[in-house]
C-alpha cells in the first residue's frame, strides 16, 4: 500500500514540476512515506530523519534548499511528536491528505514553520488524485482502505481510519488506464480487500470478473484478505476466472483458538481449515501465504505448538511472520502477560524455518510443471528475462527482448535457492 501510495504523491507532485530523483543527495524534497505496524519500523524513521538532517543542511549551505515531509502512518500517530523531535521537517502529512501536497508545498515554500495535516478528511483523496501512471507490466490498484476490525494488537484501524471502498466506476477507469500503458497484471490492494464493496452491492468478486472482462489485464491479484470477509462469490471466482491467480495471502496470525480470541480475529482455527478447503475444492492449484504474529501477549508453548501444527496442516508455501510488537494505543499492548523478547525470537526463528522448508519443497514441486510466466524485468545477463509465475516465483528464461511485458508459457526446469529457472514449453 505504501508502494501505491508513494507512486501517487509522485504523480500528484508531477504538475508542478518534480520528478523522482534517484537519491536523496541534493533532492529539492524528500518524502519519507512510513509504517507504524511495529516498533521497529517506525523507530527507523528518526535514525532517517537524522540522516536526512545532513543532506538538508548541505544543502542549505550550497545555497539551496531541501523540504522535508514525512508521510504515512508514522505520521499520522505521531504528528506533532516528529515536529518537536524533529522540528527541521517540514511537512508531516496523513495517509488520508496526500492529494492535498500541492498545497502544502506551496505553504512549505513561502512560509518558516512546518504544515501538519494529519485529518481523515471527508473527500476521499481518491476523487482528487491524477491519473496513475504504470511502471512496467504489473501495476498495484487500491480498491479499499482502513480497517474496522480492530485485531488488539494492530495500529492500522487508527493509523488509516475506517473502511473505505472506491466506487466500481473509478477502480474499471484506473485498471483500464493502467492496460492502455502496458499493464497486464494488476494486484487489488486494501488493508481488508475482500471488505470491498460496490454502490450496487457488488462484492469483490464481482468486481475481479469485471476487471477481467476488460481485455488486456491477462493476470489479477488481491491483497490482503481477512478469513471473515471471504464470501461465496470470491470462492467462486477462483474456480471460475482464469485471469485470478491461484495464489491467496490470507494472514490466519496463529493457530490457537485462545490466541486468535484474545486477538479479535472474529474467527477460530476450524472456521479458517473449513474457508481453506473450500477455496481449494473451487481451485485444487491454490497455494496459501499467511502472517504470523509470535509471541502475542499470553502465548503458551501449547498456543504456539498449534501455530506450528496449522502452518503444516495447510501446507502454507510462503510467510511473513514477526515478533509480536505492542503498539501504542491498542488493547493488546496493556495485556498483563507480555511474553519475554527471547521466546517471541525462539518461536519466530520455528516458524519461519518450517516456512522455509515448506517452501523449497513446493519451488522443489514446480519442476517439470508448465507455467505462465509474465516476464517483467531484464535478467543481469543479455538475452535472459526474469518473470513472476502465479506464485509470485522469480523465473529466469533466455528469452528476446520483445518478449518483455508479456505472459509466456514456460516449463521450469530448475530450483534456485530464490528463484525457478526455466525453458520455453
Ligand atoms: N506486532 C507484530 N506484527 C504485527 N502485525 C500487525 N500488527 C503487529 C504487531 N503489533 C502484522 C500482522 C499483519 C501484518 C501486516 O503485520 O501479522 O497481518
Ligand atoms: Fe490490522 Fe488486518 Fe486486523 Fe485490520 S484486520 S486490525 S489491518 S491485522
Amino acid at each position: 500500500m505504501n508502494v501505491y501510495d508513494s507512486a501517487r504523491m509522485a504523480d500528484v507532485l508531477a504538475p508542478l514540476g518534480y520528478a523522482s530523483a534517484d537519491s536523496a543527495e541534493d533532492a529539492d524534497m524528500v518524502i519519507l512515506n512510513t509504517c507504524h505496524i511495529r516498533e521497529k519500523a517506525a523507530e527507523k524513521v528518526f535514525s532517517e530523519l537524522g540522516r536526512l538532517k545532513k543532506l538538508q543542511a548541505a544543502k542549505a549551505l550550497a545555497g539551496g534548499r531541501m523540504i522535508l515531509a514525512v508521510a504515512g502512518c508514522v505520521a499520522q500517530a505521531e504528528g506533532e511528536e516528529i515536529l518537536r523531535r524533529a522540528p527541521f521537517v517540514d511537512i508531516v502529512l496523513g495517509p488520508q491528505t496526500y492529494h492535498r501536497l500541492p498545497e502544502m508545498v506551496a505553504q512549505a515554500a513561502r512560509a518558516g514553520g512546518a504544515v501538519l495535516d494529519t485529518e481523515f478528511p471527508a473527500e476521499p483523496k481518491f476523487d482528487f488524485l491524477p491519473e496513475a501512471r504504470a511502471e512496467g507490466s504489473s501495476a498495484f490498484l487500491s480498491v479499499q482502505e482502513g480497517c474496522d476490525k480492530f485485531c488488539t494488537f494492530c495500529v492500522v484501524p487508527y493509523t488509516r481510519g475506517a473502511e473505505y471502498s472506491r466506487p466500481a466506476a473509478a477502480i474499471l477507469a484506473e485498471a483500464r488506464a493502467l492496460a492502455g500503458q502496458g499493464v497486464r497484471e494488476v494486484t487489488l490492494l486494501g488493508q481488508n480487500v475482500n471488505g470491498w464493496h460496490g454502490e450496487e452491492g457488488w462484492g469483490l468478486g464481482r468486481l475481479i470478473r469485471t476487471l477481467a472482462d476488460l481485455g488486456g489485464i491477462e493476470r489479477i491479484r488481491y491483497t490482503t484478505s481477512h478469513p471473515r470477509d471471504l464470501d461465496d462469490d470470491l470462492i467462486a471466482a477462483h474456480a471460475d476466472i482464469p485471469q485470478l491467480m491461484p495464489f491467496l495471502h490470507l494472514p490466519v496470525q496463529s493457530g490457537s483458538d485462545r490466541i486468535l480470541s484474545a486477538m479479535n480475529r472474529g474467527h477460530d482455527r476450524a472456521d479458517y481449515l473449513r474457508l481453506v478447503e473450500r477455496l481449494k475444492r473451487a481451485q485444487p492449484d491454490l497455494a496459501l501465504s499467511s502472517d504470523f504474529i509470535t509471541g502475542f501477549p499470553g502465548e503458551t508453548d501449547a498456543d504456539f505448538a498449534d501455530t506450528m501444527a496449522l502452518v503444516r496442516e495447510v501446507g502454507f508455501v510462503q510467510t511473513y511472520s514477526f515478533k509480536y510488537s505492542p503498539r501504542p494505543g491498542t488493547p493488546a499492548a496493556l495485556m498483563p502477560n507480555q511474553v519475554p523478547e527471547t521466546v517471541k525470537e525462539e518461536r519466530l526463528a520455528q516458524v519461519q524455518a518450517l516456512l522455509l522448508d515448506q517452501t523449497t519443497a513446493f519451488n522443489r514441486s514446480c519442476v517439470g510443471r508448465e507455467m505462465r510466466v509474465l516476464l517483467d524485468r531484464p535478467g543481469r545477463h543479455p538475452g535472459q528475462l526474469v518473470g513472476r509465475s502465479p506464485y509470485m516465483q522469480p523465473v529466469h528464461v533466455k528469452a528476446a527482448d520483445h518478449l518483455l511485458g508479456t505472459v509466456v508459457s514456460l516449463r521450469i526446469t530448475a530450483v534456485h535457492p530464490n528463484s525457478l529457472a526455466a525453458v520455453p514449453a
